[in-house]
């Protein structure tokens, strides 16, 4: 793979509700403005392999779904969509917004649903063959505000399993920061939509423009 010293691959992360869908797509908004050709991703989806994936994953209903079978789900998934979409974008220099990436895997599985982290870090090392974001955002809000913001009152399978679960993801989402400083900044979800880009966007200019 022949990737330049130079890419650049931003993931926004959070619990659900906490408005990163949002914030990735004014940066990816922003950066075409400045004509960086830049493609944004989602996850669990983005290629038709991932779809038929997410659909295993979030349709109501599975409620036999073992935690270590959405482990690799959710990584066999990524593991499409870094071969198939990032890693030829890259390649030719584009810039890579991921709405979810790796993170999710450790925050959700790890966090939530109590598999070893350490474990995840491998399973993910495998599906991405060794590919990390450059910057990783957490959109940190409280759980109670993240279920109130969220738009649609049909929730998916992992919204359904409710406030603990949220709690735990967001707590490890915290943990995260801790471990890899240099790639992850929080943001405080809390502030008003202009705000928080403003905050993003910084960092954006800082480490790539500057
Ligand atoms: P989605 O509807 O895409 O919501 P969001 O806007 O919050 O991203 O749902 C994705 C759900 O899948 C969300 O609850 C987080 C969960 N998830 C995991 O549990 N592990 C993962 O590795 C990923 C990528 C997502």
């Amino acid at each position: 793979m022949s990737i330049s010293n130079n890419v650049r691959f931003i993931s926004f992360e959070g619990i659900d509700g906490c408005g990163k869908t949002t914030q990735a797509r004014l940066i990816l908004e922003k950066l075409n403005k400045k004509e960086c050709k830049t493609i944004l991703v989602r996850e669990p989806g983005g290629t038709r392999i991932s779809e038929s994936i997410r659909e295993i994953l979030l349709t109501k209903g599975m409620d036999e779904l073992q935690d270590r079978t959405e482990a690799l789900l959710m990584t066999a998934s990524r593991a499409q969509l870094t071969d198939e979409v990032i890693y030829p974008n890259l390649e030719l220099g584009h810039w890579v917004i991921a709405d979810r990436y790796t993170d999710s895997t450790l925050a959700y599985q790890g966090g939530g649903r109590n598999l070893n982290v350490d474990w995840l870090i491998e399973l993910n090392d495998f599906a991405t063959a060794d590919l990390h974001p450059d910057l990783t955002f957490i959109v940190d809000v409280l759980p109670e505000v993240g279920f109130r913001r969220r738009h649609s009152s049909e929730q998916d399978r992992i919204e359904k399993a409710g406030l603990e679960l949220q709690h735990n993801v967001r707590k490890m989402y915290l943990e995260l920061v801790k471990r890899f400083p240099e790639r992850m900044m929080i943001v405080d979800g809390h502030e008003t939509i202009e705000n928080i880009h403003r905050i993003i966007w910084q960092e954006i200019d800082r480490r790539f423009f500057q």
